[in-house]
């Protein structure tokens, strides 16, 4: 009998400070900085983010995010074979935050790491948990993204520092009868790595370089449209469906025009796209699951419909997976 994998839960948490743009704009302000909640609703549609508090870690995030998770797949947290986190705000340089949130779950022994493909990260995370259940590997899969990327925003760049938040999501992943996973279709090319990077890292107990957040918006803009749709068709191709066959779409929470210029490409109405970058803003690789979640939880996305899951992000990296859920 040929093995699939199923989602079979999924979960999500943010920290409970909500920062909305006029909140942003007056912090900023007393830096001399200057934004509006117009500027940042016209450009991106983010409303509002969440920011973690100064003590809170990744994992942190993640464990609450995995243990709801879980409890929607109806199994303990003893059940997990394999735990894949996708960051690029890890708690430490090492040890994995996924080994930590294996240790706050509760549990040892399943193989535990983390993924680091930025905004694709989620996507990246599932489609390796997605291949591990397939060649008997894995079993039950929890798959997470998380971030504290306030963490590494430079509150002096008006350009970037409105346009992230932090939060987490997960899913559980657990091997079927029946595809749950039907497609899938991951990219990167590294020659872009300039235009979205932390350029800092750590060497001798020193920062080396800048460890703050650089982005060329209207680069990483204009590339991310024409590979999202690119990713799209690829995976509807390989299953054999077309973009009439998607019941959602759930992009990536970058940029509200991101995903209508992705959907109007597609010929997908906006009522199919699930928006949350209103309320979370861009939280990087946990913006697809907290997304999913969110539309599970209100009722949008129902069992046995059909989603496309789609992530861009630094690196260049971007990708599609098409599931039934
Ligand atoms: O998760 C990874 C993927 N990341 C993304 O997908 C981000 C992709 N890029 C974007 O979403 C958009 O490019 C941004 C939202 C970052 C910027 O939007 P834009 O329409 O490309 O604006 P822009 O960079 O062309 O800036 C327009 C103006 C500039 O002023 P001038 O030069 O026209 O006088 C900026 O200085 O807006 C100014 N500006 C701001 N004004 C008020 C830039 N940031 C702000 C701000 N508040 N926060």
């Amino acid at each position: 009998m040929t093995r699939y994998s199923r989602i079979t839960g999924t979960g999500s948490y943010l920290p409970p400070r909500r920062v909305t743009n006029a909140d942003l704009a007056s912090e900023l302000a007393a830096r001399g900085i200057e934004t509006s909640d117009q500027w940042i609703v016209e450009r991106t549609g983010i409303r509002a983010r969440h920011f973690a508090g100064p003590d809170v870690t990744t994992s942190d995030l993640a464990v609450q995010a995995a243990r709801h998770a879980i409890e929607a797949a109806g199994i303990a947290a003893g059940d997990i074979d394999l735990i894949i986190l996708a960051t690029s705000t890890p708690d430490m340089v090492f040890p994995s935050a996924a080994c930590i949130v294996q240790n706050k779950l509760g549990i040892a022994g399943c193989a535990a790491f983390d993924v680091q493909a930025v905004c694709s990260g989620f996507v990246y995370a599932l489609v390796i948990a997605d291949s591990m259940i397939k060649t008997g590997a894995a079993s039950k899969a929890l798959v997470i993204g998380a971030e504290v990327f306030s963490r590494i925003l430079d509150f002096n760049d008006r350009t970037t520092c409105v346009l992230f938040g932090d939060g987490a999501g997960a899913v559980v992943l657990e091997a079927s009868d029946t595809p749950g996973i039907l497609s899938s279709d991951l990219h990167a090319d590294g020659k872009h790595v300039g235009i979205l990077c932390v350029p800092g890292t750590v060497s001798g107990g020193q920062v080396l370089g800048d460890p703050l957040l650089k982005m060329d918006g209207q680069a990483v803009f204009k590339l991310a449209v024409g590979v999202l749709e690119d990713a799209a068709r690829a995976a509807l191709a390989k299953a054999g469906k077309t973009a009439a066959d998607i019941d959602w779409l759930v992009p990536h929470q970058a940029n509200i025009r991101i995903m209508q210029s992705t959907a109007k490409r597609l010929k997908l109405p906006m009522n199919k796209v699930v928006v949350t970058v209103d309320e979370h803003g861009n939280t990087s690789a946990a913006s697809i699951p907290l997304a999913l979640d969110a539309a599970v939880r209100s009722g949008k996305v129902k069992h046995g419909e059909t989603l496309m899951l789609e992530g861009v992000g630094g690196g260049f990296t971007w990708g599609a997976v098409l599931l039934d859920f």
